[in-house]
């Protein structure tokens, strides 16, 4: 399905019981929503179940650039309008969290519960912002394909076949977008302060062996989120969901049904 808000279309997919509580799905970088699948799959029986591209990725458009991530939150929140979402359950990876967490500091009433995957609250240290830099320059120099097949070892573990789908799902995004959103998450803000403000149920989830954002993170953030439960995914890297579905999914429904259901 399309929508064309803030500018841009956006692709979206929603299914599950008319009257269930909303899970909207964020996706991290730089994939597209067909990432969620087994999710989406094994939540749709109780759940309404959302999930969109961000823009730029997967089919929805960039508009115009540069956007920061603010954007990126602004384009949520006109979806869920659009869509008549007063309140959903947000579930965001790694750029989906940090989506998450800003759009909880932002309007604490549109959000259930929040499931923070393989992310991190505060902003791009100058190591990483470099890193941003150097990541647009070889994006422009050697191409999308060349791009995404160098991140892929530090994405997952399973270098098989999970592995080569994700690639997949990376390779067919276009440079523009993949160059908007790492200026957007270089230039993110801060998030930490939020964190202990948070009055909603919190679940946060983390690869055991994630070598973006580590297991130690994960367990900074939830110590700072009061009331907030902790899994760990073993056999798992940076995308856990995609490394351990069956763990992850149990994480995830089991946490989702007692904080909604
Ligand atoms: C992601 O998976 O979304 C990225 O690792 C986020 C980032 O580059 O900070």
């Amino acid at each position: 399905m399309r929508a064309t808000v803030n500018g841009i279309t956006v692709d979206y997919e929603f299914g599950g019981p008319k009257k269930a509580p909303w899970v909207t799905l964020i996706h991290g970088f730089p994939f597209n929503r067909a990432m969620w699948k087994s999710q989406v799959d094994t939540l749709k029986s109780t759940f309404r179940v959302l999930t969109y591209d961000l823009r730029g990725l997967g089919k929805s458009t960039l508009g115009k650039a540069p956007q920061p991530l603010e954007a990126y939150v602004d384009d949520l929140f006109a979806l869920m309008d659009r869509l008549k979402i007063s309140k959903t359950a947000l579930c965001g990876l790694s750029m989906g969290g940090y989506i998450a967490l800003r759009a909880i500091e932002r309007e604490p009433a549109r959000v259930s519960a929040l499931a923070l995957c393989d992310t991190r609250p505060d902003a791009d240290s100058n190591e990483a912002k470099l890193k941003r830099a150097a990541g647009i320059k070889t994006l422009r120099a050697k191409g999308v394909p060349a791009f995404c097949r160098g991140m892929i070892p530090n994405l997952m573990l399973d270098q098989g076949k999970p592995a080569k789908a994700l690639l997949k799902i990376m390779q067919s995004n276009k440079a523009d977008g993949m160059a908007n959103a790492l200026v957007a998450m270089q230039g993110r803000s801060d998030c930490t302060a939020v964190l202990d403000r948070i009055r909603v149920p919190v679940l946060v989830i983390c690869g055991m062996e994630d070598k973006l954002t580590p297991l130690p993170l994960a367990a900074a953030m939830a110590a700072s989120v009061p009331g907030s439960s902790r899994v760990s995914i073993p056999n798992a890297g940076h995308v856990s969901n995609l490394d351990n579905p069956g763990d992850f999914n149990r994480a995830l429904s089991g946490f989702l049904k007692g904080a909604l259901c």
